[in-house]
């Protein structure tokens, strides 16, 4: 058995605790995660998709005709399924923006025994990368609003057991030094 087999087998866990990424909108969570899963050999899951393909449309949808707070509550229920009722767990979970920061989350994940990394940009930075195509965001269409809620989350993040500055950093730079950070380096593939 090699090292990879090990860590995707069941004891995994026991050796390399589960990833999970933090931080703003536009911090490159998911980019980031799923670079970070191919460089250790192990599995990616990232909570948005997990929703979608749950609740079986765009969370841009969601927001509009259930509203924030039902949106909350369907993150909640599926980080806890994430962390819960999957099996293996994946390596590596990038979480949405607010998942961190809302009532309860945090506990999970720490009762979990993840490795929680911050990434972080400044917030013009985290601005310029949302107002590229891609992925519709309900909370990052009002520049005001966006700039209070990074400083209104900015201190739960910071309380990740680690922080990477992704600014002016390739997704590759940012995963190799997550690896680095919070991965044993008996643990590591590369
Ligand atoms: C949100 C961030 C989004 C998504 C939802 C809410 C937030 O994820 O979960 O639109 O509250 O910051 P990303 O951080 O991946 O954009």
């Amino acid at each position: 058995m090699n090292l990879q087999e090990y860590l995707s087998g069941e004891r995994r866990h026991v050796v390399q605790p589960m990833i999970v990424l933090i931080g703003f909108m536009g911090a490159g969570k998911s980019s980031v995660g799923r670079e970070l899963a191919r460089i250790m050999g192990t599995t990616f899951a990232d909570l948005d998709e997990e929703i979608v393909r749950t609740a079986g449309r765009p969370i841009a949808e969601i927001f509009q005709y259930d509203g924030e707070t039902e949106f909350r509550r369907i993150e909640r229920e599926q980080l806890r399924a994430v962390l819960e009722e999957t099996d293996p767990t994946p390596g590596v979970l990038a979480l949405g923006g607010g998942a961190f920061v809302q009532l309860g989350n945090e506990e999970m994940l720490r009762d979990a025994g993840a490795t929680i990394v911050f990434l972080d940009a400044s917030v013009d930075e985290l601005q310029k990368r949302c107002q590229q195509p891609g992925v519709a965001r309900p909370l990052a269409a009002n520049e005001q609003k966006f700039r209070e809620l990074y400083q209104e989350r900015r201190d739960a993040y910071a309380r990740a057991h680690y922080t990477v500055n992704t600014q002016g950093r390739t997704v590759e730079q940012v995963a190799h030094q997550v690896m680095l950070l919070a991965v044993p380096s008996r643990h590591r593939t590369q």
